[in-house]
């Protein structure tokens, strides 16, 4: 009777050996991804299954989101954390400063290939383009988001997170920048933007096109960026506890300078004009740019149109007033590339020279 106990016994414990040498063997082949998520309509929750307005974004905290998509484990060792719960319209540069840190801290570490953040698609663009100027890594950094809660019919958060997660840990996708991955499709963090209020097609980049995307389970690229991004760029947030303050003022028929000496008495250092056209200003605003300039503020001239370069001394006179013009970034990412040359220099010529390279 004892020997047979003992028999079984170590039966047992050979058994429960190879099985966890062969669970250790499962989780070496797959990647690891850490995702960090920050609130949004990814973790949004509605009434009904057909509310897809007016339902309550980020409140579904991360390891629901992870444990919602039980296939995360079949293609990468998954883990969370939570690093805010906001929807993305009150995001803050702290939260931005938060998150570019402990990014850069995880891609340090050798057991992470890559990162994955939700977060809410109103401000993903600037998150995503802010990341790319600060992360310090050539693993893959993938933004995703939803357009549907997850408690909709035909709700995108799922397959969006589980294909961000593939990107994510894939081979592919180093040395690309931070991407933006929703609705099958790979973009560049800088070159992207939302287009469309409420559909799920809603992430473009109008002129320039998508990076890649992905055909069933695989991430399939055409193109690579060829601007200055994440190890290749001069900016560093890792010391930093506060971003300079860039205004963005709206051009608009009628409008003089109001905006501008809000900005200026707000105690901005840039402001980023969103002008008409190719960066239009239009001669009631110029007192209150001549003021801004007077007190050393960097002015951007981006436009309203959000696609398309802007012309240097095309429709106003950059070289004579000082102005930095935008290339064909738009006024939102216009303003966090400011930001973050203002950390570095206030040469208006070096600062523009930034804009030609980032
Ligand atoms: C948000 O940006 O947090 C709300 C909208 C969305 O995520 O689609």
């Amino acid at each position: 009777m004892g020997k047979r106990y003992l028999k079984i016994l170590a039966f047992v414990c050979v058994f429960l050996m190879a099985m966890q040498v062969a669970l250790a063997a499962q989780a070496a082949d797959k990647p690891n991804v850490k995702i960090l998520a920050t609130g949004g309509t990814i973790a949004g929750a509605g009434v009904t299954s057909t509310t897809t307005v007016g339902y309550t974004a980020a409140v579904t905290p991360v390891d629901k989101l992870i444990s919602n998509v039980p296939e995360l484990s079949q293609v990468a060792n998954v883990s969370g954390e939570q690093v805010s719960q906001v929807a993305s319209e009150s995001m803050t540069m702290e939260i931005w400063l938060k998150l570019a840190k402990r990014v850069n801290q995880l891609l340090d570490q050798h057991d992470v290939d890559g990162v994955v953040i939700t977060h809410g698609t109103d401000t993903l663009e600037e998150t995503a383009y802010f990341l790319n100027l600060v992360v310090k890594s050539d693993k893959p950094v993938v933004l995703v988001g939803s357009m549907r809660p997850g408690t909709a019919m035909s709700a995108d958060g799922p397959l969006n997170l589980y294909r961000s997660v593939i990107l994510a840990g894939s081979k592919e996708a180093k040395g690309k920048g931070v991407m933006v991955m929703l609705n099958d499709t790979i973009h560049s963090g800088r070159d992207v933007t939302k287009t469309i209020t409420d559909r799920v097609d809603t992430f473009k980049a109008p002129e320039i096109g998508p990076l890649g995307f992905f055909t069933g389970d695989k991430p399939v690229f055409y193109r690579e960026p060829l601007r200055k991004h994440t190890r290749h760029t001069e900016f560093n947030v890792m010391d930093l506890t506060a971003l300079p303050r860039v205004d963005i003022v709206y051009h608009y028929a009628g409008n003089a300078g109001t905006m501008i000496e809000a900005a200026i008495n707000a105690g901005a250092k840039g402001i980023v004009h969103a002008g008409t056209g190719n960066g239009s200003i239009a001669k009631a605003e110029y007192p209150a740019i001549e003021q801004a300039l007077a007190q050393g503020i960097v002015v951007v001239r981006s436009a309203r149109v959000g696609n398309g370069i802007i012309a240097r001394n095309g429709e106003a006179n950059d070289d004579k007033y000082g102005f930095v013009a935008s290339d064909n970034l738009n006024p939102q990412k216009a303003r966090i590339l400011l930001m973050l040359a203002l950390t570095k220099t206030n040469d208006v010529k070096e600062i523009q020279q930034m804009f030609w390279e980032y």
